[in-house]
């Protein structure tokens, strides 16, 4: 596949630009800022420079010649709700605009662990778990081929490549980013996940054999 990674300058986004080679898709890295263009460019890895803030127009001339997006940008803990409304819900919902006037065939969306059930938000981030419930809610609805993975508390412990995946994981636990990305290495393009959504959290499981067990 040729998918634009948004937010590829994030922990996960590094993960997703060194793996994705690896698993066969062309990336193209998504940043913000001259200085992370450059770098990029100097280790010969495709990027374009451009913002969720930008209009839905320009996002959309950035992913031509892309045939999937993998969205995992995100304001951060540190910016107030304003910015989680905007980035995390306004430029999510933005870049899948985008992706429907491009002819996307493949949206990947880096949600959170149980985003999709209220009871589960965790009260001190309530604004950051109403983004991306609604963010992916209007993915879901959107009619974009859409996987979504809600991975549990991100660590940036090594790969292990074992993992719990499942539509509903009722417990605290972490992942690491560079499972994450592996999971979305797999996923990527694999028609048999799209119109899927689930839970992640490290596991006992080998990924591929994981994910197979949803189908
Ligand atoms: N932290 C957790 O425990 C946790 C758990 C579950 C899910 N998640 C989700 O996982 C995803 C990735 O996490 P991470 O740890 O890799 O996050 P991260 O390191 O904070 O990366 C987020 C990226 O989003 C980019 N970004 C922010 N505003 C943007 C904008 N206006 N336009 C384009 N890009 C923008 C940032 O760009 P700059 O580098 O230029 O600042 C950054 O590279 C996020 O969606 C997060 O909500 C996190």
């Amino acid at each position: 596949m040729r998918p634009l990674v948004i937010g590829a300058n994030g922990q996960i986004g590094r993960q997703l630009i060194s793996q994705l080679p690896l698993s066969g898709h062309h990336c193209t890295a998504m940043v913000r800022s001259n200085d992370q263009f450059q770098q990029l460019e100097e280790r010969g890895i495709a990027a374009v420079r451009a913002s969720l803030s930008d209009s839905v127009e320009h996002l959309t001339k950035i992913m031509q010649g892309h045939d999937s997006v993998i969205f995992t940008a995100g304001s951060g803990a540190k910016t107030g709700a304003d910015q989680t409304l905007l980035i995390d819900l306004d430029g999510a919902v933005k870049a899948m605009e985008a992706s429907t006037q491009a002819g996307i065939e493949h949206f990947v969306m880096v949600s959170a662990i149980g985003a999709h059930r209220r009871e589960r938000w965790n009260e001190a981030l309530k604004a950051y778990y109403v983004a991306k419930h609604y963010a992916d809610k209007e993915l879901i609805r959107s009619g974009l081929n859409y996987t979504i993975v809600r991975p549990g508390r991100l660590s940036n412990e090594p790969a292990s490549g074992k993992v719990l995946v499942a539509s509903d994981i009722c417990q605290e636990g972490s992942i690491a980013r560079a499972d994450v990305a592996a999971v979305i290495c797999t996923v990527l393009g694999d028609k048999r996940f799209y119109a899927h959504s689930f839970d992640l959290l490290a596991g006992r499981d080998n990924i591929q054999q994981a994910l197979e067990a949803i189908l």
